[in-house]
């Protein structure tokens, strides 16, 4: 039974559930041996239509402080050394990441879109895969999601295309992009039929892997059969989570998932990092759940930390990355620090 042992002694029972967590099993969607038949139900698009867009003009891009080295960061310990990346002669393969938590709006897509934008400007090739049904990822790359023909859902459901057919450059020098919109929560229900429905996403990844250095999915928020797709091809799951306490809950549920999937499906499967997510350092409140993350997970937990800032929903509008839309912002040199810890964890690049 998965309690919650990361909020030892509260919350038992009469808990309030978090908004966007499927609290499905593991045996209840997938059955013992992963095989079994439950289909959780996509959520409907919640990202901005088109025709609600608004214009944002940047706000001045005042150069602002991340924090020295060699202090003590937000997680409570020393800053650890990480080097410059070094530039690369080659690329590929590559190193898939999922970017994993069934707690909705934790800043999984802006930390996609940012990571994949800032590992970009380290010059390494990286393809960004959306596979979530909200298509908020390719919406945040300013790519007309509804319209498309062809997104990540014709590579998992026959007739499969090609992948080559599906993939799209970015405004970004070096990040390319797999875009999905609402066709892709049918995905779920016709892949239940297919022999290894677990790997689909694995065998239209294939042919590409050469060509980039990093893969980052954008995972829905849900453990089901798209995410665990995306845990079957990954070689690490990179877990952001909001700082605040609820966050905590459903973390043992998730970290489960990943043993399962390693056990089962990839055994391969590492946990990347966890990576704290809209940190306020002026509150209490988020000092004590930051402290319990790092009692937890200690050295997996990310030394860059990602504040809370409106610059984020910004970007958002905007279509662009943080680091285009604002490159001195500290949420920009975040994900930037935030590239250069992935890179020095990511064992193909050393
Ligand atoms: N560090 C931050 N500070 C302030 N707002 C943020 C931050 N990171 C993300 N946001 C905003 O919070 C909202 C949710 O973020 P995001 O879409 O990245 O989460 P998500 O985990 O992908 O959500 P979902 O589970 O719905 O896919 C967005 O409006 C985003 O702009
Ligand atoms: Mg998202």
């Amino acid at each position: 039974m998965i309690g919650d042992p990361y909020l030892p002694g509260l919350f038992v029972g009469d808990a309030p559930r978090d908004q966007g967590v499927d609290a499905l099993r593991w045996d209840q969607q997938f059955g013992e041996e992963g095989s079994g038949g439950h289909v959780s139900t996509p959520g409907a698009p919640r990202s901005a239509d088109d025709q609600y867009r608004i214009s944002v003009t940047p706000s001045h891009d005042v150069d602002e402080d991340s924090g020295a080295e060699n202090e003590i960061g937000p997680t409570g310990r020393p800053y650890r050394e990480v080097p410059e990346p070094t530039p690369l002669d080659r690329h590929g393969p590559a190193t898939v990441v999922a970017v994993c938590n069934q707690k909705g709006g934790v800043g999984k897509t802006t930390s996609t879109i940012n990571l994949g934008a800032a590992l970009a400007e380290y010059g390494r090739r990286v393809l960004l895969v959306d596979l979530d049904p909200q298509g908020a990822l390719s919406a945040g790359l300013g790519v007309p999601h509804h319209d498309l023909e062809q997104t990540v859902y014709n590579l998992l459901v026959p007739p499969q295309v090609e992948t080559d057919e599906v993939l799209m450059r970015t405004r970004v020098e070096g990040l390319d992009l797999l875009p999905s919109n609402i066709d892709l929560s049918a995905a779920e229900i016709q892949l239940v039929t297919e022999v290894g429905r677990e790997q689909s996403l694995n065998r239209a990844l294939h042919p590409v892997l050469d060509r980039y250095d990093f893969v980052l999915i954008d995972c829905q928020p849900s453990l089901g059969l798209l995410t665990v797709n995306a845990l079957a091809c990954a070689d690490t799951v990179v877990i952001p989570m909001e700082c605040e306490y609820f966050s905590l809950r459903g973390l043992a549920l998730l970290t489960d998932t990943v043993d399962k999937v390693r056990d089962r499906l990839n055994p391969r499967l590492t946990l990347g990092g966890i990576l704290v997510t809209m940190f306020d350092a002026r509150t209490l409140h988020s000092r004590e759940v930051m402290a319990r993350v790092v009692e937890v997970f200690g050295d997996a937990v990310y030394d860059t930390v990602i504040s809370r800032t409106v610059r984020f929903p910004e970007t958002s509008v905007a279509g662009e990355p943080i680091t285009s839309w604002a490159p001195k912002s500290a949420g920009a040199k975040a994900y930037r620090a935030l590239a250069r810890e992935v890179i020095a964890r990511d064992s193909r690049s050393t």
